[in-house]
């Protein structure tokens, strides 16, 4: 290595290492901090335009940088120069603000008025407030999801006050009742509605089978039709339409009262079906048709 400053050196570097001590230029440059980037990038003494270089070496391809907008990330160099890169999402997930972006401030969430998802409860509002959904208690009808009950309302939040729904259709031959997922449900009652029984059926199936062998004629029909039986619970042997008040049903039903004597037919009451004294209860309620 020469030790002479002229040696092998050129003006640009002289201009920008003035330390006339350094023995040699290249040293030089890449020990001087503030001369290393035109003098790296500019070593030939030909190409002495330095700010050209410059920018060009603050902002390589790909490097990145900043476009200054807020709303970009990612900006990177290119061709020299710092290009936006891809917006930012500002989406907070929040039903309650507006999300928005500003160029200086990045994101905004402003708060919203809207309504918020519904938290399921008819009985609450579902509302934005100060940028949080809320849900206050709500008034008015509601219902409770069961059919049995009517005139549900809102109270504290919950739906409440349900009373039982009347299932009555007025048809005397349906028994209503009410089910928890169908609601009234009407089940027609067998044989209702049907025409009544008469003598004939009852005679038939029981005071002859039954019955005529101990009383002969005592059972005909004009020997019982409204007759006086001199019983104060069981006024009639058959009171027309007071099945209840009439002794020939005492006397085979033994679910009513005995007033006196026994159950028939004497000596074998268990003979006696139920299906058979229902025909005698028909009978007599629809009228005691002959
Ligand atoms: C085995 C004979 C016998 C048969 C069968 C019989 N009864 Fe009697 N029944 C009597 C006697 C005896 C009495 C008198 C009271 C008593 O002894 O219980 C009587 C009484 C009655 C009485 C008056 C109320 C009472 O309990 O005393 C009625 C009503 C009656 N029977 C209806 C019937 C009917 C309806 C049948 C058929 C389903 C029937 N009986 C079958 C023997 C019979």
């Amino acid at each position: 290595m020469g030790t002479d400053a002229a040696t092998g050196t050129d003006a640009a570097a002289d201009v920008a290492a003035p330390d006339a001590a350094a023995p040699d230029a290249a040293v030089v440059d890449s020990a001087a901090p503030d001369a290393a980037g035109p003098d790296v990038a500019a070593p030939d003494a030909a190409a002495p335009d330095v700010p050209a270089p410059d920018v060009a070496a603050a902002c390589p391809d790909g490097a990145p940088c900043n476009d200054g907008n807020a709303c970009t990330a990612s900006d990177h160099c290119v061709g020299g120069a710092c290009a936006a890169g891809s917006p930012i999402v500002c989406n907070d997930g929040n039903p309650c603000t507006a999300d928005s972006c500003d160029a200086k401030l990045g994101c905004a969430h402003a708060p919203a008025t809207a309504t918020c998802p519904d938290d399921g409860n008819p009985c609450t509002a579902d509302v934005c407030a100060a940028g949080t959904c809320s849900h206050p208690p709500a008034s008015g009808a509601c219902t409770d999801n069961n059919p049995c009950t009517t005139g549900e309302a809102c109270a504290g939040g919950a739906c409440t006050g349900g009373k039982a729904l009347s299932c009555d259709d007025a048809n005397a031959c349906t028994s209503d009742s009410c089910d928890a997922k169908a609601g009234c449900v009407h089940t027609a009652i067998s044989g209702c509605g049907g025409a009544a029984p008469t003598y004939a059926d009852v005679n038939s199936q029981i005071i002859t089978p039954m019955c005529v062998q101990c009383h002969g004629n005592q059972l005909a029909y004009a020997a019982i039709y409204n007759v006086p039986s001199g019983d104060a619970t069981y006024t009639k042997f058959v009171d027309p339409g007071k099945p209840n008040n009439s002794a020939i049903l005492m006397a085979i039903d033994p679910s009513l009262p005995l007033s006196w004597g026994g159950r028939m037919p004497k000596g074998n009451p268990g003979a006696m079906t139920a299906p058979l004294v229902q025909l005698m209860r028909d009978w007599i309620q629809g009228g005691a048709l002959p």
